[in-house]
């Protein structure tokens, strides 16, 4: 089968920090779905891993963790599921990634994909939204439909997490959501996607927050960018306010938040898949949520700039895009 995958760890600018591969198809085991992948789509993980993990001895390691495809085969111990099911999800960081023509994933992870998004724009969603979803309601524990009065921040609010948690917190919440971005295209991006209101992180946070009519917030989604602005968002927290982390930083002191009581709170949305939580099966129904919502347009994609077709040249094109910053939404590719 075709796959793309790299063997040595490189910069995006070096034409082999990608290949194009051919691979033995995967074998499911009993809880997996052999999936045809149809769509999938980029994540900042994925140019970590390629930049980083060092691949295992004579093995090509293949990225890719958001994808659509067709369910081909089924594991003895699969219940969930049939072959010619449509399924999306993100997979798990401790198995190989979806850039390959077939693909394995546990059903306990996956769910039937959105049936009113084509493939790509479906693509956009499993990995973002499983973070969003974690981070809003199991980490900082927003009752569904609770929140009023409450307010939230989110920093790096066009990003791909941004995109979707913007949209789960206004469907699901009474918070008000404020989110950050720089640029006139990504702070109406946010608007659309249904921000209350919108700052710039080119300034400090707290006086934008001040100069946008804003107090302090209840809760802020830290999602990019953590330790540049890390002291402006314990400033713009309340006393007993909640912080939520998702992104990489050297350190983070943790003793600013004693003053003012604020808790922290990590999601990383592999821990259920990585260390095969009793609970894991909540991300395969959280994901079913997030079709149905979709579905019943509350909730819209998040794609934004389609790469063409899944090869190692626009996967890397995706890579470079990704790695500058600038991404507004998820970048999708389809077909191979
Ligand atoms: N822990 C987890 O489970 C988990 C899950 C998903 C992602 N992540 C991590 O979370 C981070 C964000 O992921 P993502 O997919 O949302 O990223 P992304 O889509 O690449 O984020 C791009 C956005 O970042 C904004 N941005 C750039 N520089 C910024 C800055 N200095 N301050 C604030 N925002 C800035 C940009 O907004 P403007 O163009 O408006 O400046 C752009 O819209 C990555 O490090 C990723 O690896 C972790």
């Amino acid at each position: 089968m075709k796959a793309i995958g790299y063997r040595q760890n490189l910069p995006v600018d070096q034409p082999h920090a990608l290949e194009d591969l051919d691979l033995p198809a995967p074998q499911p085991g009993p809880r997996d779905l052999l999936v045809r992948v149809k769509a999938v789509s980029v994540n900042p993980v994925d140019t970590k891993v390629r930049r980083n993990r060092a691949p295992r001895a004579g093995q090509p390691e293949v990225l890719g963790w958001d994808a659509v495809g067709i369910v081909e085969g089924i594991g003895a111990d699969v219940q969930g599921f049939r072959p010619g099911d449509r399924v999306f999800y993100a997979g798990s960081i401790t198995r190989p990634g979806a850039n390959s023509e077939l693909h394995v994933v546990d059903e306990r992870i996956a769910a039937r994909a959105p049936a009113s998004l084509e493939d790509a724009q479906a693509a956009a969603l499993p990995l973002t939204a499983i973070t969003a979803w974690e981070l809003l309601f199991d980490r900082l524990r927003v009752p569904h439909g609770g929140g009023a009065g409450q307010s939230l921040l989110v920093v790096g609010g066009a990003g791909g997490v941004g995109s979707i948690l913007i949209q789960l917190a206004r469907q699901l919440t009474q918070l008000e959501v404020i989110a950050t971005a720089s640029r006139p295209q990504t702070q109406a991006w946010c608007r659309e996607l249904g921000a209350h209101a919108v700052i710039d992180h080119s300034q400090p946070l707290a006086t934008a927050l001040a100069d946008g009519g804003h107090g302090q917030v209840d809760f802020v989604a830290a999602l990019t960018q953590t330790g540049q602005h890390y002291d402006q968002i314990v400033e713009s927290l309340k006393p007993q306010g909640a912080l939520a982390v998702i992104d990489d930083m050297p350190v983070l002191d943790a003793m600013k938040l004693k003053t003012k009581a604020i808790s922290l709170h990590w999601e990383l949305m592999f821990t259920r898949s990585m260390f095969g939580t009793p609970d894991m099966a909540e991300q395969g129904k959280l994901l079913a949520e997030v079709a149905r919502l979709v579905d019943a347009k509350r909730l819209r994609t998040t794609a934004g700039a389609h790469y063409g077709t899944i090869n190692a040249a626009n996967l890397l094109r995706a890579h470079a895009f990704i790695e500058s910053g600038k991404a507004q939404g998820k970048v999708v590719l389809e077909g191979f």
